[in-house]
């Protein structure tokens, strides 16, 4: 898929903004804080609804403005979709397609698909667990558009487990009944979430092996879910377990927490808790991999990200690199540009074009951002 249009109306620092591409590989250049990930965050909120920077819906909109609208168009396949979203807090997000009002987020990022590599996913392995969740969360959406719903449940859910937690103070004799339908919901809401995830990442982890063993080849990149529901029995067995036997868990944990969960007045269990760790030859690389190592593992991640999607929509998702291949050397940055193969749209921001090779600069569509607006520049 390419996105062909993309429009903006008081979104961060644009005040306006219509841009049309024309070629697959596009480059945004442009000194430091003038707006490139801006527009890459555009991109990426099309696809997740939800910010590159852990920033809510209000944060996007221009400051002093009261509303934003992103807009594009896509070519998928041989047809074109036109997606419109305007964000109006404390109102609902408008969402369009084709013109159309959409009222389910799965049916309007199902359209569009991308995988975004930034500088912050450098840090993924030595972030803290909520970048990790946020990672694997937004690619789902891009396989399973559907996980949006179930995320925004789980997430309403907890949030009202947690006011009527508070609202307890921390008092054992209180009436309680109410915790146990909240922790049924939950219970349901996150073995969903707990399952998709895992499911996921033994998707990746079949895809993983052969991106990483590219630039490593003596190492075996793994990964293992953690999750308070999980045991030795389900990552040793990774294909037998079922969800039946994650509600259940959840459910008997939830029940053992019970009172802890009133004295501390918040949620201690459930599926916003869960990690991902990752392991090179069995060893745990958070705390041993080098900063190289741990570079690989994310380029890994991210090239298996590509291919999965692929796999899964029948088409390349668009490619979105923030100022990554400055922080690359050599031999990952000759990796990554070789493996976006020609029909994957590529977008990238850099300050300057000394990263790039020659030859893939020639049919680079290159785009110079200056005072909040952007200049076609070749
Ligand atoms: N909601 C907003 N309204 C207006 N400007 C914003 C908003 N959010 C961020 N900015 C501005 O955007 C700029 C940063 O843009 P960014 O895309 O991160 O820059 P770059 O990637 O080019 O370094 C900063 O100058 C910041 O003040
Ligand atoms: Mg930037």
């Amino acid at each position: 898929m390419y996105i062909n249009k993309l429009k903006l109306k008081n979104f961060r620092n644009y005040e306006e903004l219509n841009l049309q591409f024309n070629s697959h590989k596009i480059l945004f250049i442009g000194k430091n804080a003038q707006g490139k990930t801006n527009l890459l965050e555009a991109v990426y909120y099309l696809s997740t609804l939800d910010s590159l920077k852990n920033n809510s819906d209000s944060e996007l909109i221009k400051w002093n403005e009261n509303y934003s609208n992103i807009s594009c168009e896509i070519q998928k396949f041989d047809v074109n979709i036109d997606l419109d979203v305007i964000i109006n807090p404390p109102n609902r997000k408008k969402l369009k397609v084709n013109g159309i009002l959409k009222n389910k987020s799965s049916d309007f990022i199902s359209n569009i698909s991308t995988v975004c590599f930034t500088v912050n996913d450098l840090l993924l392995l030595r972030g803290n667990p909520d970048n990790r969740r946020k990672w694997i969360d937004n690619a789902i959406l891009q396989v399973y558009p559907a996980y949006s719903e179930r995320l925004t449940k789980y997430n309403k859910i907890k949030s009202q487990k947690n006011n009527y937690l508070k609202n307890l103070k921390g008092n054992l004799n209180a009436d309680t009944s109410l915790l146990d339908v909240w922790n049924e919901q939950l219970a349901i809401s996150a073995s969903n979430l707990t399952f998709i995830r895992i499911s996921f990442l033994n998707e990746l982890e079949k895809i993983v092996p052969n991106k990483h063993k590219l630039i490593a080849a003596n190492e075996n990149l793994s990964f293992v879910y953690n999750s308070s529901v999980l045991n030795d029995v389900f990552i040793n067995d990774k294909p037998q377990f079922k969800i039946e036997d994650i509600l259940q868990k959840y459910k008997q944990l939830l029940e053992e927490k019970k009172q802890e969960e009133i004295i501390r007045a918040q949620s201690v269990i459930g599926a916003h808790r869960d990690d991902i760790s990752f392991f090179i030859n069995g060893i745990e690389a958070t705390k041993f991999a080098s900063q190289g190592q741990q570079r690989t593992i994310v380029l890994s991640l991210k090239l298996a990200e590509l291919e999965l999607i692929n796999q899964k929509i029948n088409t390349n998702p668009i490619l979105l690199l923030d100022d990554v291949l400055a922080e690359l050397d050599d031999l990952r940055q000759n990796l990554l540009l070789n493996a976006i193969n020609n029909n994957t749209q590529t977008i990238i921001t850099s300050v300057d074009t000394l990263h790039f090779k020659e030859e893939y600069l020639k049919d680079v569509e290159i785009f110079e951002i200056k005072n909040n607006n952007v200049f076609k520049f070749n």
